[in-house]
């Protein structure tokens, strides 16, 4: 198990590349994400299901952000963070009371919450870093309430062309070192790994019923919406 994390610890610090330069980039593109059409969903679909004293999950939590706006806007929630990156951890350590973080792995999570005790669950940008994310979906299935709420938003596949239309990196150069070429064709498998319809198909067969998936950015993201049948 100890080294099962250190091979996740190990292959996530080669895919965010340098830890404290993609703690700042979560940080900065943070509103980005939760953004307004975030909070609009937020507000039609989970907010309604919440209790009076809501637990919030947070797959992947990074630097811990999105506990802190749960905090400030229900101050009463348990907003908890699941998260296993050195960097992160450290990044997310100054977190207000009512936020909490459980180190793990979640390529096999065991999480310490009750069968049926969370309100809802966000997994932003992380089921794409996953050698595989059904653990993950089967502890979920386990810990929320019935009709509880998975939001889930990530990469999606998209194509090549599309992918490089972001990238500065000149690919078909012929002077381009072969290091960088394999860093952003690694890269490029890693964020392409699920379709919206992969992702669908195993919240559907992990116990969830598909509310709502919709494609972002051109088809290069996408989120979910499911509710634990
Ligand atoms: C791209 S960041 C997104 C951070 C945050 N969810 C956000 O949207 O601002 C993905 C996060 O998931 C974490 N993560 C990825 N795989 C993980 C795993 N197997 N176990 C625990 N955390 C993981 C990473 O360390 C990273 O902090």
């Amino acid at each position: 198990m100890g080294n099962k994390l250190q091979q996740t610890q190990d292959m996530l610090a080669k895919h965010h590349r340098d830890g404290d330069v993609f703690v700042q980039l979560m940080k900065d593109t943070y509103a980005g994400r939760f953004n307004e059409d975030f909070w609009a969903l937020w507000n039609t679909r989970i907010a309604p299901m919440l209790s009076e004293l809501p637990v919030i999950l947070d797959l992947g939590t990074g630097p811990g952000t999105f506990l802190r706006d749960i905090h400030e806007r229900y101050p009463k929630a348990r907003a908890i963070g699941v998260e296993c990156a050195e960097y992160m951890l450290e990044a997310a350590s100054d977190l207000p009371e009512g936020c909490e973080i459980i180190t793990a792995d979640l390529h096999d999570p065991h999480l310490p919450l009750a069968d049926n005790s969370v309100d809802a669950v966000v997994a932003s940008v992380v089921l794409h870093e996953m050698h595989q994310p059904v653990r993950t979906l089967q502890e979920m299935q386990r810990c929320l309430k019935p009709g509880g709420i998975f939001y889930v938003m990530d990469w999606v596949r998209a194509p090549l062309a599309q992918y490089l239309a972001d990238s500065e990196l000149a690919v078909f150069d012929r002077q381009t070192p072969e290091e960088e070429l394999e860093d952003l064709f690694i890269h490029f498998i890693e964020h392409n790994r699920f379709s919206v319809d992969d992702l669908a198909f195993m919240l559907e067969n992990t116990g969830f019923r598909v509310l709502e998936k919709t494609l972002l950015k051109e088809g290069r993201m996408a989120r979910l919406v499911a509710e634990k049948k």
